[in-house]
């Protein structure tokens, strides 16, 4: 039996410290939000934070979650979060949305770091795969609400 605190909501679970954090957030906590894509870290769609990191949940134990504070996209409720939500919603950003969860999970993480005020434009800065190719309206979703929120220096790229 382990904690794990999972949207502020404090779990207790019993598995494996080595089954995929992804799939102890799916199976024995219900939440559906993050998804599984290719299994090896390589795409995002299973993009969760750990005590506010971006982490690939397919490839990180659950042990590496215990007494630790764990964000899925369902837990995303404060401002940026709802910002987010609600441009991706307003800009039809999704195509299939599979991969879109693990989209904003990634831009939340962005556009939450001290140091985005970065030249470097979003487009190389979030580097989940989307196989519907909707880059262009992500970037602009995450340009946007960079704007709103005052950040400095992340650019759309154009
Ligand atoms: S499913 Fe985790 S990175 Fe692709
Ligand atoms: S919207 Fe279909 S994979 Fe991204």
């Amino acid at each position: 039996m382990a904690s794990i605190t999972v949207n502020e909501q404090l779990a207790t679970i019993d598995v494996a410290g080595e089954k995929p954090l992804l799939w102890a957030l799916r199976e024995d906590l219900g939440l559906k939000g993050a998804k599984y894509g290719c299994g090896v870290g390589l795409c995002g769609a299973c993009t969760v934070l750990v005590d506010g990191q971006a982490v690939r949940a397919c490839v990180t134990p659950v042990s590496q979650a215990y007494d630790k504070t764990v964000t899925t996209i369902e837990g995303l409720d404060d401002e940026l979060g709802r910002r987010l939500k609600n441009k991706w919603k307003a800009l039809k950003v999704a195509q299939c949305g599979y991969c879109q969860t693990g989209q904003i999970m990634s831009a939340y993480h962005l556009l939450n770091q001290p140091e985005q005020a970065s030249p470097e434009p979003i487009a190389q800065r979030l580097n989940n795969i989307c196989r519907c190719g909707t880059y262009v309206r992500i970037h602009q979703a995450v340009s946007e609400v960079s704007a709103e929120m005052g950040a400095r220096g992340l650019t759309d790229g154009q």
